[in-house]
């Protein structure tokens, strides 16, 4: 008899971690290799914010249990935050805190969803979406976009996609991994289409809200069409505006039920997130919001980078995003190519695998997040790194025969 769960064949590792330990594994091996692997912002967490850790250490804070759905303080940050940035109300019943917003969203399926339950997740879509769906015994329905319609989903997309045993919608703007942000007619013209299915919640990931540039204005869902408070879950973190990834805090608000229940799931697995790490979000919160300015204008600058080069790059077209830190260039124009190695390119992870062996350039094949042939650029490394490795994929692309 098998030792492992049965579950576990539903799944997959992630292609994302995958490629950091390959990228790592030749670093070790004295390879020269530049990671725009990674899911996370190249800067340290804010002084203040550390500083609010130690002294929450320091006064004796931290040394307990807290609330399994996060303690009050924390909540009453989080409330504020949806009020003063989202226009949203909620009571502290309507807040979970979990260990990053991973954990949330894992709990979340775990509570909602039952086998045969479908859950529409727009493609590309952040690796781990589909695979938590699975877990929790539902049924991941992609929805595939295009480059022409910058990575955005349409009302006639979702509208068709939409069966009896639709269960959540899943929308991720600013994505993760095309950068692709959603205007406010944009996500209009999709909540529109929510309104005349009421069985169909959605999830709203607003993980990267802040990482937008050009004068992009960001609104939640629920922001957009108030009538689907009681059906949305608003997803959101510290991890990445606030470069606190380590530190493992996300959070959501919901109707009360659902937190209710999820908190369930988190009371008979975790138990209540980091005391330390819950004292620094309440810092990042209520804190200065001064470096978040700062840091986009730097992340902006890296952005317009990749975009330039990665178009002089021969085969590839990269769409400039709204937001994230991501870029997701198309390299349909290498593939059947053959690489100096003597390797004919067939797909997007032989592109990936190929660059990474000649220039020492790790990337995430664009057919890991549900859409080839591509691939994900992190652009939340140094700038000179980050122009140090465009030259690469330019010379490798140029190299192709
Ligand atoms: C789209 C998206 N949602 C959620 C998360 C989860 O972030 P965390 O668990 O660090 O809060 C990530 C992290 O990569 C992400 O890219």
């Amino acid at each position: 008899m098998a030792f492992l769960a049965d579950s576990l064949k539903r799944i997959k590792p992630s292609a994302t971690m995958a490629v950091t330990d390959k990228a790592r594994a030749l670093k070790a091996a004295g390879r020269d290799v530049i990671g725009l692997g990674a899911g996370e912002p190249d800067f340290d967490t804010p002084d203040n914010i550390k500083q609010a850790a130690i002294k929450a250490i320091q006064a004796g804070k931290v040394s307990k249990y807290t609330a399994v759905d996060g303690m009050p303080e924390l909540k009453a940050a989080i409330i504020a935050k949806f009020k003063r940035e989202n226009g949203l109300e909620y009571k502290p019943s309507q807040v979970i805190v979990g260990v990053g917003g991973k954990h949330v969203l894992y709990n979340t399926f775990m509570a909602t969803v039952n086998p045969g339950d479908e859950v529409i997740i727009p493609a590309p879509y952040w690796v781990s979406y589909p695979e938590m769906v699975l877990l929790a015994g539902g049924t991941p329905v992609a929805v595939t976009t295009t480059i022409e319609s910058g990575f955005k989903m349409t009302a006639e997309q979702l509208e068709r996609a939409i069966t009896p045993k639709t269960k959540w919608l899943i929308l991720n703007s600013p994505s993760n991994p095309s950068g692709a942000a959603y205007t406010r007619d944009e996500v209009k013209a999709l909540t529109d289409v929510l309104v005349k299915h009421p069985h169909v919640w959605l999830l709203t990931d607003d993980m990267y809200e802040h990482l937008v540039y050009d004068d992009f204005k960001f609104y939640t869902p629920v922001q957009v069409e108030p009538s689907l408070y009681e059906r949305t879950l608003t997803l959101n973190g510290v991890s990445k505006a606030y470069c606190m990834t380590g530190w493992r805090i996300g959070y959501a608000g919901a109707a009360e039920h659902l937190i209710k229940a999820i908190a369930m799931i988190q009371s008979q697995s975790t138990t209540n997130a980091s005391a330390v790490s819950q004292w620094a979000a309440v810092e990042a919160l209520n804190g200065p919001q001064d470096f978040i300015p700062k840091h986009n204008a730097i992340f902006k600058e890296r952005r317009d980078l990749c975009v330039s080069m990665l178009n002089q790059a021969k085969g590839l077209k990269c769409p400039k995003p709204e937001g994230a830190f991501y870029v997701f260039p198309s390299c349909e124009g290498a593939m059947g190519r053959t690489a100096p190695s003597g390797k004919k390119l067939a797909t997007d992870e032989d592109f990936v695998t190929e660059l990474l062996e000649t220039e020492g350039v790790a990337v995430v094949h664009g057919s890991a997040f549900g859409l080839g042939p591509a691939f994900r650029v992190s652009y939340a490394t140094a700038t000179t790194s980050l122009k140090e490795a465009c030259e690469r994929i330019q010379r490798f692309c140029g190299n192709l025969r």
